[in-house]
């Protein structure tokens, strides 16, 4: 047993297990001070002991931090999702189904950072190097200088990036990665949790960006990406639906930028390929209009983006009547049913509803909340709402509209496709409208007197 060394000497450090007037170690008179431990309970090996920490230094809020450092792909939409580029000794955490692109997104990522100057380590520990560098053939990356292994014993990969000191690693994925202290098999709670500290951390003190890749499960992600959410910087969700091509990257949390923001992706033959305008994409399969289609003017992140809601009514042969939601919160729909029942008079009772967003989009604002209704009495009603014409606007319990933020914003991108007509809450303080008709309500009973005529 290790002696109980609980008295320390301020001019030496020297440390001794009783006082006395004059340290042994240097010679000092009246140095000798106990230490009290830092920790309370029983002292074992792991707790803080008796040992004293250094002082910290201290700073005051009015230090200027210089901006990290950030290195730009030349792919916008990565960029942008990014925060304005990758930053150097960050840690990014990269999730999404399994098969919808993320090893895609990555490998081409990493293609872009090596030619702008990054010295770029990609590390598959669920492919081997060949069928890596089969997707590079594919995607013609084969000519950018990225170093590639098949690995997934993380003391290895630790000790091959000291030696290389890269600027940028990509670990595909986390759940494959194990340590040899850690007792438990490889995808475990635990497995995963020390792998991603071990490599943020690693991150962090050698100036590395790491992003790792996560997978998560419909079911809810079991030892999945959100164990380690809280310990990166950066946390981005790769979505879509499986039928569709459109991919949309969704940052939903960045210490170094705005979080909401979102990268447009479309899956095409030859990898992905960023998509511009959005809302020209998200509009693009509509026809005439017809009931129960609405378009509402949105914001994703710093941007407006059109999409287009679709509502089916329909009597229900259940009990039961059904309520689905694809592409929006199903308790929100269940709130604008309620006040369309209980504040317009418009009931519900007895009727299947199934929502729809059309493109594979998931739409998360609560200013949808008009078009939603919109789409909803449209479908009821069997009428189409006036074309050329978007939706916008938050409804509350009361049945009172609330204008919605960066109105001009959403009118400017609705002008710019074409739409010539807004419905839109009544705005306390004007604004542009962007050469767009506006047609302002004050609550939804006015709204649904005045789109769909006195019922
Ligand atoms: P992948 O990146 O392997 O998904 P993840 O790493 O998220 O599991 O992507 C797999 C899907 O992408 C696969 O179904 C095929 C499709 N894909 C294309 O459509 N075009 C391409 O050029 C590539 C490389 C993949
Ligand atoms: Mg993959």
């Amino acid at each position: 047993m290790a002696k109980d060394l609980s008295f320390t000497c301020t001019a030496c450090n020297a440390a001794t297990s009783k006082w006395s007037g004059r340290c042994d170690g240097c010679g000092a008179w009246n140095t000798i001070e106990e230490v009290k431990p830092l920790s309370s309970g029983p002292k074992s090996k792991k707790a803080m002991g008796g040992g004293r920490g250094k002082h910290i230094a201290l700073t005051d809020l009015a230090t200027e931090e210089k901006e990290p450092p950030r290195t730009l792909s030349g792919v916008g939409e990565l960029d942008r999702t990014l925060g304005g580029g990758l930053v150097k000794a960050s840690a990014l955490l990269v999730g999404g189904d399994p098969g919808i692109g993320k090893s895609t997104l990555l490998l081409q990522a990493a293609a872009r950072f090596a030619r702008n100057g990054l010295k770029v380590l990609y590390i598959s520990g669920e492919e081997s190097a060949s069928q890596v560098q089969m997707r590079a053939r594919r995607l013609g990356l084969t000519e950018s200088p990225v170093k590639l292994a098949s690995e997934t014993n993380l003391r290895d990969i630790l000790t091959t990036l000291e030696a290389e000191k890269p600027d940028f690693v990509i670990i595909d994925s986390i759940q494959t990665m194990w340590l040899d202290t850690v007792e438990a098999a490889p995808g475990s709670v635990s497995q995963v949790r020390s792998a991603a500290h071990e490599l943020t951390t690693f991150a962090k003190s050698n100036g590395i960006a790491v992003v790792m890749v996560g997978h998560v499960t419909k079911e809810g992600a079991i030892a999945g990406p959100r164990v380690v959410e809280h310990m990166v910087d950066t946390v981005l969700y790769f979505e879509g639906e499986r039928g569709h091509q459109f991919r949309i990257l969704r940052a939903v949390k960045n210490r170094f930028g705005p979080a909401d923001e979102i990268g447009v992706f479309e899956m095409t033959g030859k990898g992905l390929a960023e998509v511009r305008n959005p809302s020209a994409l998200f509009l693009s399969e509509r026809g005439n209009p017809a009931p129960g289609s609405v378009v509402f003017a949105g914001i994703e992140g710093s941007r407006p983006m059109l999409c287009e809601f679709q509502a089916l009514v329909a009597p229900s042969p259940h009990s039961q009547p059904r309520r689905t939601v694809v592409g929006w919160d199903g308790s929100r729909l269940a709130m604008i049913l309620a006040v369309l029942e209980s504040r317009a008079g418009v009931p519900f009772t007895g009727l299947d509803v199934y929502l729809n967003v059309a493109g594979g989009l998931r739409v998360t604002e609560p200013a949808a909340d008009l078009a939603v209704a919109a789409a909803l009495v449209s479908a009821r009603e069997d009428a189409a709402l006036p074309k050329e014409s978007v939706v916008f606007g938050e409804i509350s319990l009361s049945g009172a509209l609330r204008p919605a933020p960066q109105t001009e914003n959403r009118l400017k991108e609705a002008s710019k496709l074409g739409f010539t007509s807004a419905i839109t809450p009544v705005r306390a303080k004007r604004g542009g409208d962007a050469g767009v008709a506006l047609r302002e309500m004050q609550d939804l009973h006015a709204f649904i007197e005045q789109i769909f005529g006195a019922r």
